[in-house]
């Protein structure tokens, strides 16, 4: 059994890839609407921790839980997760306003292109990039892809937000 009242829950959770142990026997509960940096050196599982909730990466042993569920077999894109990548992994050859509603030009029922707008123009507020929804990727600073890599991920609203830095 599991608490409902965590976000995200690591059983016993290990990942080896071929003889390279990246994550050992981690145990870790983050309650609801907490807040939480894991820091450490470069290559010590952070990383991999992230893309194990994300579901991008499976563990080789344990469980992962988010909002009390075991994802076990539940695809990416059916967490209620999402991540802000390393790399940020934009589209270049899309503007900043496609790039935010990518996500949500995915959901079943379709939503209106009214309703699209709105929300790509709030997430793009929130990062206080309003001016720039007709841009192209390679038009923005470093930063300013990084948020909106961050509105991208804002915009579905997700239970867990996993921000991954170098
Ligand atoms: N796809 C992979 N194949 C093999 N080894 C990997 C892979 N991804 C990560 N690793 C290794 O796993 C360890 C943890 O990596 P990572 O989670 O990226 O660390 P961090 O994010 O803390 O810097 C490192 O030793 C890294 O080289
Ligand atoms: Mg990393």
């Amino acid at each position: 059994m599991t608490s409902v009242a965590n976000d995200i829950e690591f059983r016993s959770v290990s990942k080896r890839y071929g003889a390279v142990t990246a994550v050992s026997d981690i145990n870790l509960a983050v309650p609801k609407g907490a807040f939480v940096a894991l820091l450490g050196p470069s290559g010590c599982g952070k990383t991999t921790c992230l893309r194990m909730i994300g579901g991008f990466e499976h563990p080789s042993e344990g469980e992962v839980f988010v909002g009390g569920a075991a994802m076990n077999g539940v695809p990416a894109y059916r967490r209620p997760v999402n991540m802000v990548f390393q790399q940020y992994a934009l589209f270049p050859h899309f503007d900043v306003e496609n790039n935010v509603a990518y996500g949500l030009k995915q959901l079943r029922p379709r939503l209106s292109k009214a309703e699209i707008a709105r929300r790509v123009g709030e997430a793009l507020e929130m990062v206080r990039l309003g001016g720039y929804a007709a841009r192209r990727i390679h038009e923005l600073s470093g930063g300013q892809q990084q948020r909106v890599a961050l509105a991208r991920a804002l915009v579905n609203k997700p239970s867990v937000l996993l921000l991954d830095e170098p």
